[in-house]
């Protein structure tokens, strides 16, 4: 009996220390963040901002990830019952590994249109659309924050990840990135708001020094994030691999806490780029960067290393890891969601139809050569790009999809009857030769149209170049439709361009050789669908250029100061980086705020098709504008607009206001609201309404490190692109007002 009593006591014993023990260790769920800080160890805290440095493996190689082909995770604690968190890219949909060793399930995910194509719908309900259906197979897969959406500005047509990217003009970028990460974070998971900021090359990206004035950088640079934080409230963001005025963007403390932070009122946390190359890493926390992504061991051991020596106090990796947590508690990893893998991609390719109908440009339409009355035409598909479109870029912004629906498959499925000897000599092996005169007449001969679709493609790592192939045709493409056009024109016929490209090209030397000319970008993985929905007229084309498409590339004010011929290779050896190099050590912004149309429309530098620009089968009227000035500095601009053509259309009606002059150089006008119509009927009206306030019309005085908001006479102009103003009307500002800043990035 007393050994029994011994033993139950002993047994009570240990029940009582397990309970006490695990009263005392804090567990996910149960405890606050702050118990759940306090009771991690150094170690702990370190491997946590650190990133998975080791992916995750079992001891025996396996990985213990459950999504294979995240970019990221932050790391388990398992004693504190904190799981891994999972960071798939990207900016078009989720990117993850398609198939996965030990089944025949697969995790295909959506190619959405690309991000220049989602801005191009100027629709942000769309964009939140889009983005809550990425937001949905980022949970339904198991993830919990989406490293999208991306949204450096287009300073310069070759920048290789402008398809990440949504425009040249910080407005448009800003409000479309807001409604992106409204759109996902309506899911429950988070966003990573990429890259911050100035990452405006990929040439030598992760040592490049951005030198960009202060007006530059508040007026164009960082306008855009400010208003993405503002009003998307991204659960995170992700610092940028290169320097700023000489100071890494991810130990920026003046960009990542006193910008962002105190000025801008962002609240959750900052991870870095992808990067290997080595940083400082107490400098990172310091400044702000709360997580080292995708977490190196010897970063864990800086760290450690950093606050025993005393140059990283424990407060400092207290204060990231608090703001890592405050965010993940609310990821459904954390939450121990239930994920179904097996998201509805029927629905989701529904709506990259719907979303690629919008986004497509329609840039010329001589004699009304579209919409296609009549599908049962034969036509003659020129291109490689008709019969194997690129429906994204390259890099981490690639979405791994199935079923991408190519022009030739669509054109058939709509009735039209293809020359297939043509589409024969397109057989994935001869991808660029010159069509000849005699091949053309033979077509224009045998066919009622000719279709010629040109495609160009880049992505992250490489700028595209100045070169034939690239930015210019190619001799074949150049003398082929030269031929098309000539042969099919002296018979009668129509000849339409396709743009399948993810970029700004050359097109004022061709131009004229098309009847017709259609941009639908990359347009994700219902392409060919989108291509037909809009010339056969079952969509009315209601996209618009989201930048300025020149006429040469010597016109764009950066060209001068941009790496757009560089070559990463020379004989088979690497470039090296030479940090004394222009436009490869550094880059000089020489061009300040003159970017895009800011430049071309305020200096009259003729363009090929300016931003904004986009036609439609129908025509639109906008009545006498009204502007109303409200409280606290608040207008409202109003006007209606009216469907004077024969079909159904959507119009984007742009607000470009102009200030007075004064002091400081300002553009002729600035895009300061927008806003598209519902579908309108023939004969059908109506009257949309844009705010805005003072501080958006402020410009930017580095002299006062302020927000400059002039008193005078302002001109608003409603227009249908940045030089087609149908409506204007002024409007006064009584009083200056001026917003003096603390920080300043120099
Ligand atoms: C890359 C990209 C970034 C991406 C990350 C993870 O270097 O710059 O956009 O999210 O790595 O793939």
């Amino acid at each position: 009996m007393k050994r029994f009593c011994l033993i139950l006591i002993m047994i009570l014993g240990f029940q009582t220390a397990a309970t006490v023990n695990a009263q005392q260790t804090p567990q996910l769920g149960k405890s606050s963040v702050e118990e759940l800080v306090a009771a991690m160890t150094l170690h702990e805290k370190a491997t946590f901002l650190a990133g998975v440095f080791d992916y995750g493996k079992n001891p025996d190689g396996t990985t213990r990830k459950r999504v294979p082909g995240a970019a990221g995770s932050s790391a388990e604690i398992p004693r504190l019952g904190i799981p891994f968190a999972y960071y798939p890219d990207g900016p078009q949909g989720v990117r993850i590994q398609p198939t996965r060793k030990g089944t025949d399930k697969t995790f295909y995910c959506t190619a959405f249109p690309i991000a220049t194509m989602m801005a191009g719908t100027w629709n942000p309900d769309l964009v939140s659309e889009v983005g809550a259906a990425m937001g949905n197979e980022t949970l339904e897969y198991g993830n919990d924050i989406l490293l999208a959406p991306a949204m450096n500005i287009h300073r310069n047509p070759l920048c290789g990840r402008n398809f990440e990217y949504y425009s040249e003009d910080p407005f448009l970028a800003g409000k479309t990135a807001a409604a992106a990460i409204r759109g996902i974070q309506s899911q429950g998971v988070g966003t990573s708001l990429k890259h911050f900021a100035v990452n405006n090359q990929e040439t030598f990206r992760l040592k490049n020094d951005a030198r960009v004035s202060d007006r530059a950088l508040r007026e164009i640079y960082l306008k855009g994030f400010e208003i993405a934080v503002k009003e998307g409230k991204p659960w995170t963001i992700m610092s940028s691999y290169n320097t700023i005025n000489g100071t890494t963007a991810s130990e920026n403390r003046a960009l990542l806490t006193d910008v962002l932070r105190n000025e801008w009122g962002f609240e959750g946390f900052v991870m870095t780029d992808w990067t290997s190359y080595p940083r400082n890493t107490a400098a990172q926390i310091k400044a702000g960067n709360d997580q080292l992504m995708p977490g190196l061991k010897v970063q864990v051991e800086q760290i450690e290393q950093a606050v025993a020596e005393g140059t990283l106090s424990m407060a400092d990796v207290d204060l990231a890891v608090t703001r890592m947590l405050r965010v993940l508690v609310k990821s459904p990893s954390y939450k121990g969601y239930n994920f179904s893998n097996n998201p509805d991609l029927v629905a989701h390719a529904a709506l990259a139809r719907k979303a690629a109908d919008e986004g497509v440009v329609l840039l010329k339409n001589a004699w009304n050569t579209l919409p296609l009355k009549d599908t049962g035409k034969k036509i003659a598909l020129f291109g490689f790009g008709s019969y194997k479109i690129y429906q994204g870029g390259t890099g981490s912004g690639n979405v791994h999809t199935t079923g991408i629906v190519n022009i030739d498959t669509a054109l058939r499925e709509a009735g039209f009857e293809l020359q297939e000897d043509l589409a024969a000599t397109y057989d994935g092996v001869r991808i660029d030769f010159k069509i000849g005169e005699k091949l053309a007449k033979l077509r224009a001969a045998d066919c009622d149209l000719a279709i010629f679709t040109i495609r160009r493609n880049a992505g992250e790592g490489a700028d595209r170049r100045e070169i034939k192939g690239d930015f210019y045709l190619t001799e074949n493409e150049e003398a082929s439709l030269k031929n098309v056009s000539e042969a099919f024109h002296a018979a009668g016929k129509k000849v339409i361009v396709l743009l399948n490209t993810g970029g700004v090209i050359e097109t004022a030397s061709w131009k004229q050789y098309a009847d017709a000319i259609v941009l639908p970008w990359q347009p994700g993985v219902e392409a060919g669908h989108a291509v037909v929905d809009i010339l056969t007229g079952r969509v009315n084309p209601s996209g618009k250029l989201t930048m300025t498409w020149p006429v040469a590339y010597k016109d764009i004010p950066s060209s001068k100061n941009f790496p757009s011929n560089f070559e990463a290779k020379k004989d088979g050896v690497r470039t090296p980086f030479d940090p004394e190099k222009r436009n490869e050590g550094f880059t000089e912004y020489e061009e300040g705020i003159w970017v895009g149309y800011r430049y071309f429309s305020t200096y009259g530098v003729p363009v090929s098709f300016p931003f904004g620009f986009g036609l439609s089968y129908t025509t639109f009227d906008y009545s006498k504008p009204v502007v109303k000035a409200g409280k606290k500095g608040s207008y409202t601009a109003s006007v209606t607009v009216t469907n004077t053509g024969s079909v159904p259309g959507k119009e984007v009606v742009q607000l470009y206001i102009a200030a007075p002059k004064d002091n400081l150089e300002k553009p002729a006008r600035e895009l300061k609201g927008y806003a598209k119509t519902r579908e309108l009927a023939p004969g059908e009206s109506q009257t949309v309404t844009i705010s805005f306030d003072t501080y958006g019309l402020a410009s930017f005085d580095e002299a006062q490190n302020a927000w400059v908001t002039d008193a005078g006479e302002y001109t608003a102009n409603f227009a249908s692109s940045v030089e087609d103003i149908r409506q204007s009307a002024s409007f006064k500002v009584k009083k200056p007002a001026v917003l003096k800043l603390k920080a300043t990035l120099r």
